[in-house]
């Protein structure tokens, strides 16, 4: 079992980030994972059928896109869950720092896969 550092600095973090869309598995307590990512321009739809998704903004603007409510517009220090099986899309007109809190098993694109999708292994990358 993989395990993220039990202390660390969550801008250290952020630095670490060369790419967009790429989350970062920064720590792992009761079988969620803490992500930070670092975000620019348009994501793909997609939904979680089991799983909420905790959004925490730390830099920048963040919109969630909803197709059947309001958008949520989320700025530094606002932070938002995503209800299982609703179907949305984060968008970002600049670069946005985004905390996420999220079961170990989901998926960063739901069970939409496109060429952006990050595999699990690939956001636990660095901690081997
Ligand atoms: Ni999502």
């Amino acid at each position: 079992m993989l395990r993220a550092a039990l202390q660390s600095n969550l801008d250290n973090e952020f630095g670490a980030l060369t790419a967009f869309w790429s989350p970062r598995v920064v720590a792992v307590a009761n079988g969620q994972h803490v992500k930070v990512a670092k975000v620019k321009g348009e994501f793909v739809w997609h939904a979680h059928a089991d799983e909420d998704e905790f959004f925490l903004v730390r830099k920048g603007t963040l919109t969630i896109r909803y197709r059947d409510r309001p958008d949520v517009v989320l700025g530094e220090g606002d932070f938002h869950v995503v209800p299982k099986g609703v179907e949305h899309m984060p968008v970002a007109m600049d670069e946005c720092w985004v905390v996420l809190v999220e079961p170990a098993a989901t998926k960063h694109t739901g069970e939409t896969v496109s060429a952006i999708s990050k595999s699990i292994e690939e956001q636990m990358a660095h901690l081997r």
